[in-house]
């Protein structure tokens, strides 16, 4: 019998998580494994959703959003009793070797997995919009939600520029501003509210009416989800008591971000990521997330990957500000 390595997305799915799945199922065949796809995540685990995946089970959806696995938090996984389920699982079906597509309640969920059953071996890769985990230069998916954003971005402004307002537009994230960012300097927004850094309302409002008085039409502020100043409709009310002359209205972009086709960037990403995955599994990897610094492979293991994200750009910062003129 074939050795076997299970796959699973688990947490937010992201756009590219198929190409990875087509990425670790390819290599594995390659090198000889047969890979098993575990449907749901942890839950599909524990509930012993698993099936075996074919070269021709993966034709046709690197391109495709969302996760033909499934994805998706669980809360069982949380306690000993629902991990201990998902390892006679895994035993059952002869896995020892596991690929975690996801972000850090993934990482977190592989680390305390690994600690209780330490015979697994488990690789993670970063796949969540919110580019948030340390060790890699990006997350599969965050290309994907800043392009999103910007085209809607993009559409926002027409109509900003024909009615002669601001708009506020709270893009996802959660606790992290990298999609905030990227997407305010891709986008020339006049500025970008993210939760890295204090809210400054009086510095906006000063970019606000030099905006004004050179008659520009319209103005576009991204709001981070995380923000701590609070949530856009806090935001757009403070903003609106203290400039008047535009009309504010806000949209919040929400789950949009997370679907329809990745990118090439986040296709060729996920794609070289699970291959990696496999190669170091093969190799005796584990307790690690595979992410790509400056085009290198860097493993990071789970607990650090989690603990801390890389920090915004500060050019990025100040560009939006200096551009904003
Ligand atoms: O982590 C990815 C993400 O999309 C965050 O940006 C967002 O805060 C969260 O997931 C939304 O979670 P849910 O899909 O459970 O609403």
């Amino acid at each position: 019998m074939r050795e076997r390595i299970g796959i699973l997305c688990s947490g937010g799915d992201a756009p590219g998580m198929n190409a990875a799945i087509r990425a670790v199922v390819r290599t594995a065949l390659y090198l000889g494994y047969e890979p098993i796809g575990i449907y749901r995540g942890y839950e599909g685990l524990i509930a012993g959703q698993l099936e075996p995946l074919g070269a021709g089970s993966v034709s046709g959806i690197i391109q495709r959003g969302g996760a033909i696995l499934g994805a998706g938090r669980s809360p069982r996984f949380h306690s000993p009793e629902g991990r201990a389920q998902a390892y006679i699982h895994l035993k059952t079906h002869h896995i020892t070797r596991l690929v975690v597509i996801g972000g850090d309640g993934t990482f977190r969920g592989a680390q305390t997995f690994l600690e209780e059953y330490p015979d697994l071996q488990i690789l993670g890769l970063p796949g969540t919009i919110d580019n948030d985990l340390y060790g890699t230069d990006a997350t599969i998916g965050f290309d994907t939600a800043v392009n999103i954003a910007v085209e809607a971005i993009d559409r926002l402004r027409d109509t900003a520029a024909a009615m002669g307002r601001l708009f506020l537009v709270e893009v996802m994230g959660r606790d992290a501003g990298f999609i905030a960012l990227h997407t305010a300097a891709a986008s020339g927004a006049e500025a970008v509210l993210v939760p890295e850094t204090p809210t400054d309302f009086d510095a906006i409002v000063s970019v606000l009416e030099r905006g004004w008085q050179r008659q520009k039409t319209s103005a576009i502020i991204v709001v981070a989800e995380g923000d701590e100043a609070g949530n856009i409709v806090q935001i757009a009310a403070e903003l609106q008591k203290r400039f008047t002359q535009y009309d504010i209205r806000t949209t919040v972009l929400g789950h949009i971000q997370r679907g329809g086709n990745p990118t090439a960037q986040d296709r060729i990403l996920a794609s070289l990521l699970g291959m990696q995955a496999v190669y170091r599994l093969h190799e005796g990897a584990s307790g690690a997330m595979v992410g790509i610094q400056k085009n290198e492979i860097v493993l990071t293991p789970f607990y650090k990957a989690v603990k801390m994200h890389g920090a915004l750009n500060p050019l990025l910062l100040k560009l939006v500000e200096i551009l904003s003129l």
